[in-house]
């Protein structure tokens, strides 16, 4: 079996903090060479030096992933830098609201999806022609058991929920193209991203009496998936999803 991604190119979304970050560096260790993209460069300065500790190469884009121009532009630098994409993690995402889905407005419906599933799909194609002309590669999406069963953050779990099938349709559609496309789909995970929730008792309280294995995640333990799935360990899987949630979808 080879999980090695000797000589691969990824690209990682939101990789400033969290789960992308811990993507980066894993994905390096595994041997690719990395480009790393959020909206703000200072902040993806700090990971490209850790990316670049493990001896491969790191290339920080400043881009806002729900914006076209700037998704054309990020792929347009990635493939000068390196020549080719071999995989994609589309991990970038928001939830500016906690409001129920009575309450919820259309300004953070946009801003959901724009990010969520718009940049999502729009990234996807652009760096699946890169794909398609250099003979294949991967795409792992990252989604989130809020997209398998609805929580506290309706239109964030609807958006997680059309990812899921995203990941279906592009897999269908790229097979032919040797594009394999896949998610994750993490549990609660200890990031800024979720503080709101594992910071709050009641919350928290709530979610592990939800999860067998009553803890929540570290962003380091989504990273073997992401490698499984971007590597040829995983080389007739496609258009599946892989929880990643210490049992909470049981
Ligand atoms: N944490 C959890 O419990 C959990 C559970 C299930 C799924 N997930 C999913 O895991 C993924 C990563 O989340 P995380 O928890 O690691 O969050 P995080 O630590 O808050 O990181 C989010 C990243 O996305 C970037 N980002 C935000 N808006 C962006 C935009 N418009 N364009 C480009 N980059 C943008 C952020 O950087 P900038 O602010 O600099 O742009 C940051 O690098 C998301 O898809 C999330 O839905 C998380």
């Amino acid at each position: 079996m080879n999980f090695s991604l000797k000589d691969k190119v990824a690209l990682i979304t939101g990789a400033s903090r969290g789960i992308g970050q811990a993507a980066a560096v894993g994905l390096a260790q595994a041997g690719a060479d990395i480009a790393i993209a959020s909206r703000k460069l200072p902040d993806l300065e700090k990971v490209a030096e850790q990316v670049r500790k493990t001896g491969r190469k790191c290339l920080p884009v400043a881009a806002h992933v729900a914006r076209m121009e700037e998704i054309n532009n990020l792929v347009g630098k990635v493939k000068e830098e390196f020549g080719k994409i071999d995989i994609l993690v589309n991990n970038a995402a928001t939830n500016p609201t906690m409001a129920s889905a009575m309450d919820v407005d259309e300004r953070a419906w946009d801003s959901i999806m724009n990010l969520n599933l718009k940049g999502l799909f729009f990234l996807s194609q652009a760096v699946a022609r890169v794909m398609k002309e250099k003979g294949g590669g991967k795409i792992i999406n990252v989604s989130s058991i809020a997209g398998i069963t609805p929580d506290l953050l309706p239109v964030y779990s609807i958006s997680k929920a059309a990812v899921l099938m995203a990941t279906k349709v592009m897999a269908q559609q790229w097979a032919q193209y040797k594009i394999r496309v896949n998610a994750i789909a993490p549990g609660l995970t200890k990031t800024r991203f979720s503080e709101a929730l594992w910071n709050n008792p009641d919350i928290l309280k709530i979610a592990m009496g939800k999860t067998p294995m009553a803890r929540v995640a570290d962003p380091e333990e989504m990273v073997g998936a992401i490698i499984y799935l971007a590597s040829d360990a995983s080389s007739y899987v496609t258009g599946q999803v892989i929880a990643i949630d210490g049992g909470t979808t049981i």
